[in-house]
């Protein structure tokens, strides 16, 4: 008997004809700190003029089609860096959020966070929970911003909260699939990124959406993320256009 074709053609989520996917688009934000010392300046002067480039970005995005966006903030290992630049960022982070609340809320755009968000400072907290109940709901745009998010630090808490409940007998461990890993990441509930782009020539994922990404398409630019403009992620998008993605079927 042939062995029974398991129900793959629904693979990352969507692609099974029908509707087009809702385009999921994440970006590895790099290059804030060489742009800065290029100009002499202090890192975080590359941070804020980066931020600034964040709002362009996701002000176009759904007019280019994008309804999830995921970008990455801040990583698990970036504090390594000295005080000084963690603590501006941080306090970067709640400033932008206080100040582009009602903004985003007015552009239909559902704020959300992923990474542990624990050790963070209380009133950063305080202020991702009060955006993130402010948007919830709005459906122009999702965009989750990681901030403390190492993909392996949230495939370990997936992974514990997933033993607590075998523990506890409310599943076995055989009832443990993909989906239910999907559905106990901080991602939960948004599709997989279809697109990963990286600013500032490094051609490495510094541990951003290991799970998520799996079948994910890249794209590499040089640009430095505080030059990065919604004119070239429209030419990005363009290129990815053009790509044949096969989720490991052969070529139509
Ligand atoms: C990315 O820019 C932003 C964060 C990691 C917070 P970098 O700060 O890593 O910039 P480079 O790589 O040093 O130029
Ligand atoms: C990745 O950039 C993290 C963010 C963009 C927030 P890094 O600059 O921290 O990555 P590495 O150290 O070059 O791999
Ligand atoms: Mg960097």
């Amino acid at each position: 008997m042939a062995p029974s074709i398991p129900d793959i053609a629904q693979t990352p989520q969507g692609h099974e004809g029908g509707a087009p996917a809702p385009l999921h688009v994440a970006i590895i934000m790099d290059g804030n700190g060489r742009w800065a010392t290029q100009r002499g300046w202090p890192r975080l002067a590359g941070h804020r003029k980066g931020a600034e480039q964040i709002k362009k970005v996701v002000q176009a995005a759904p007019d280019l089609g994008i309804r999830y966006m995921t970008i990455y903030a801040f990583s698990t290992e970036n504090w390594k860096r000295s005080t000084q630049e963690v603590l501006g960022l941080m306090k970067m982070f709640r400033l932008m959020i206080k100040r582009e609340a009602a903004e985003l809320s007015r552009q239909g755009v559902e704020l959300r966070f992923i990474g542990d968000r624990t050790p963070l400072d209380p009133l950063l907290r305080e202020t991702m929970d009060a955006i993130e109940t402010r948007t919830k709901g709005n459906s122009k745009l999702t965009l989750a911003v990681a901030i403390n998010y190492g993909g392996r630090d949230e495939l370990k808490r997936a992974a514990q909260s997933i033993a607590r409940d075998v523990a506890e007998g409310k599943i076995t461990a055989d009832e443990v699939d993909e989906a239910m890993i999907s559905s106990r990441l901080d991602s939960a509930g948004m599709p997989d990124p279809d697109l990963v782009i990286r600013s500032s020539g490094e051609t490495r994922t510094s541990n951003f959406l290991p799970w998520q990404a799996a079948y994910s398409e890249y794209e590499f630019t040089p640009t430095l993320w505080p030059d990065f403009t919604p004119d070239e992620l429209s030419d990005i998008l363009d290129r990815f256009a053009g790509r044949e993605r096969r989720f490991g079927g052969v070529a139509s």
